[in-house]
């Protein structure tokens, strides 16, 4: 059978709790921590790096002994990490070999339009998909294959790229519609950060299981979020009680004694990560979203919220070899580092990292967001949903129309907790509810999380490329259930 999109629904789930799994789920820090393998490009000219990259259905054994059908670019999950490197572009040539329409988004990508994708320009199922065509509602359609073009004139940063189709995103990243992005560039290259195996990617989600592997899913189809039982799981957002990183669940990573540069990635629907060491130990935060800070800072607990990166520095030396390290949430596990042996360090933390330009605080133009709950109109009838300045997300409506090269500043509310994520711009948050950001606020941003009642101020400059844009919750549920918006970059 396809994937095909066909979530199962689950009824009775209760709106605070995670999906349970049925299946047998094996000891924490058993498996090992996989690395997703980096991508060669197809050719390279003096200035670009071709890729062909697939999304395929498969089978991954993410649970010892069980199948779970995937949904993953080149057939795994996470998809294979792509490299690029400041001023070479990125040519990605992409195949949707899935039974449902697909868009390929780089999170973070300072893209121009016509690439960065938008939820209605959908890649149609290479075989058959022309049924799907009349979904491209404002839209293009492209039949099975499109050619995604990445200037990569940005800083060096973790980036990922996912899937984004029109109100089906959520479903098809939690089956396994996501890899890393990662961008390097001299100025980090002269810091001597720990690098090789001492860098690492750490993709975090949550997931539940079938009996038989397959993942769960609260519901696919947005119609059906009035029906009693299922509204509340998929209102709050998919959960699970499983947790991966880089697809393996509660794995083990061994480390010799020495500092190790963690890019940790929430790449989860929903769920909000509360992260400290046990045997506590300092993060040293070396980078947000969009690259490194002006300098390192020392954080004893990050929370991480759905699409946030933070690029930490961990110094293993802190412990005696024979150490188990947890990786902690809150109360909950997450992984373990085994701390196996001495070894040499020649990677430093210089004190000073990158340039960070300061944004001016104020400008000619604000704009207001209000995130909130809202009803949303859904096959002819009035349905739950969330939306932004009370309109559900209209792909034919341009909600915003800020001017090449002008700063604004974008006051972002929300009613209940929301990660707000915007394209195409870095931003820097300039206030918190009136008070100064927090201190997991600094540097470059792509996505802020909004706690309840809050007010955040951001300033964010609008350059190098006019077009059309999204602002949008990044619980995919809440994307997904109408909490999107667009914007017209005009010259
Ligand atoms: Cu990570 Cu518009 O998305
Ligand atoms: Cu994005
Ligand atoms: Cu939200």
């Amino acid at each position: 059978t396809s994937l095909a999109g066909c979530g199962k629904n689950e009824p009775g789930t209760a709106a605070d709790q995670p999906l349970t799994s049925a299946a047998k789920l094996p000891e924490p820090f058993t498996a090992r921590l996989p690395i997703p393998p980096v991508k060669r490009p197809s050719r390279s000219t003096s200035d670009t790096d071709h890729y062909e990259l697939t999304a395929r259905e498969a089978n991954a054994e993410i649970l010892p002994g069980l199948r779970t059908p995937i949904m993953g670019y080149d057939g795994i999950f996470p998809g294979p990490t792509i490299k690029a490197r400041r001023g070479r572009r990125t040519v990605l040539h992409y195949r949707n070999q899935l039974g449902v329409p697909t868009v390929v988004h780089l999170h973070g990508g300072h893209t121009p339009a016509e690439s960065d994708g938008f939820p209605t320009d959908l890649v149609l199922p290479a075989a058959g998909g022309s049924g799907y065509a009349s979904q491209a509602v404002g839209g293009t359609t492209s039949a099975g294959t499109r050619d995604y073009t990445y200037p990569v004139d940005q800083q060096a940063a973790t980036l990922w790229y996912h899937d984004h189709r029109m109100g089906f995103t959520g479903p098809q990243v939690w089956r396994g519609l996501a890899g890393f992005f990662l961008i390097t560039d001299d100025e980090e290259a002269a810091l001597h950060l720990p690098s090789g195996d001492r860098d690492i990617p750490l993709m975090i989600t949550d997931r539940a299981f079938d009996a038989d592997g397959a993942f769960t899913y609260p519901a696919m189809d947005p119609h059906l979020i009035s029906m009693p039982g299922i509204d509340a799981a998929h209102m709050r957002g998919a959960t699970g009680d499983v947790i991966l990183v880089n697809g393996a669940p509660w794995p083990e990573l061994p480390v010799a004694a020495v500092r190790y540069r963690f890019r940790i990635l929430n790449a989860s629907n929903a769920r909000r990560y509360d992260l400290t060491l046990d045997p506590p130990a300092p993060l040293i935060q070396i980078g947000s979203d969009q690259g490194l800070l002006a300098a390192p800072i020392s954080h004893t607990a990050i929370t991480v919220a759905p699409a946030e990166r933070f690029d930490v520095i961990v110094d293993f030396a802190a412990y005696p070899v024979g150490t188990k390290v947890v990786l902690r949430d809150g109360s909950g596990q997450v992984m373990r580092f085994a701390v196996t042996h001495k070894a040499t360090d020649n990677s430093t933390i210089p004190a000073r990292l990158a340039a960070v330009e300061p944004l001016p605080k104020s400008a000619a133009t604000t704009r207001d967001w209000m995130f909130r709950q809202g009803k949303v109109q859904s096959m002819g009838h009035e349905a739950d949903g969330w939306v932004i300045n009370g309109r559900e997300f209209d792909p034919q409506r341009i909600d915003a129309t800020p001017k090449l090269g002008e700063v604004e500043i974008w006051r972002l509310a929300s009613d209940t907790q929301h990660p707000v994520h915007i394209h195409l711009s870095p931003f820097q948050i300039i206030s918190r509810n009136g008070g100064p950001p927090a201190p997991t606020d600094q540097g470059w941003k792509d996505t802020v999380d909004l706690s309840p009642h809050e007010l955040v101020e951001v300033a964010i400059r609008f350059d190098d490329y006019a077009g059309r844009y999204l602002l949008h919750c990044h619980n995919l549920e809440h994307e997904d259930m109408a909490m999107m918006a667009t914007f017209q970059v005009t010259r």
